[in-house]
């Protein structure tokens, strides 16, 4: 993974988040309950939204991305524990986490539904994941263009594809979908999810 990508952005992303995202994130991020656990928390841009948790676990493969969250750690309530690691191969028991959260993330992660499965079995029965993505447009032609053009993009943007459809990966996992909301045409999607045994 280059150690340009964790360079370049936050700098890459800060219109967005300036002119919606921020906004976006901090609805989502309030609704983290508990004992939580992010999954792809890349430079930590999530981290300042924790209001409502208990404690944070946020684990990334990246360690240039983790070392550039750290500066976010300053001066918060809740405790939030870094750790380098997987979605796919999550380091905790079962049963484990209230709240799981992952904000464009699975564009990125190579086992979606082995990171969905993992998930799940760290994700206590009454638990939430709290889903912001990017996705494939249903629109036809543009879903194509997603298509052709997700080659290229995933080898500049260090493995982010254009056209996963996360919420049916979601639904393939047998999580129920509580709530979805769409946003830019329904280029990205903020997705809530329980636990299939709640
Ligand atoms: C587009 S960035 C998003 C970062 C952050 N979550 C955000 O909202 O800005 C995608 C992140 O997913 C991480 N990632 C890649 N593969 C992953 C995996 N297998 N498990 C968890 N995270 C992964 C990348 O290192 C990167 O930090």
């Amino acid at each position: 993974m280059g150690k340009w990508f964790s360079r370049l952005y936050d700098p890459f992303m800060a219109p967005l988040e300036k002119k919606s995202f921020k906004g976006i994130r901090q609805d989502l991020i309030s609704k983290a309950r508990g004992n939580v656990l992010e999954v792809g928390s890349g430079t930590g841009i999530n981290f300042p939204y924790y209001v409502n948790a208990e404690q944070v676990t946020a684990v990334e493969p990246n360690p240039d991305m983790l070392k550039k969250s750290l500066r976010r750690l300053k001066n918060r309530d809740q405790p939030i524990h870094t750790h380098v690691g997987e979605a796919e191969d999550l380091p905790f028991p079962d049963n484990t986490f209230d709240t799981v959260i992952g904000t464009l993330v699975f564009c990125t992660i190579p086992e979606p539904d082995k990171a969905f499965a993992e998930i799940r079995r760290a994700l206590k029965p009454d638990g939430k994941l709290l889903l912001f993505e990017h996705v494939r447009l249903e629109q036809k032609t543009l879903g194509k263009l997603q298509d052709i053009l997700t080659p290229l993009w995933k080898h500049v943007c260090d493995g982010c594809c254009l056209n996963r459809n996360t919420l049916n990966m979601a639904k393939k996992a047998d999580f129920h979908v509580e709530n979805v909301q769409s946003m830019y045409k329904g280029l990205f999607l903020t997705i809530e999810l329980t636990h299939p045994n709640t």
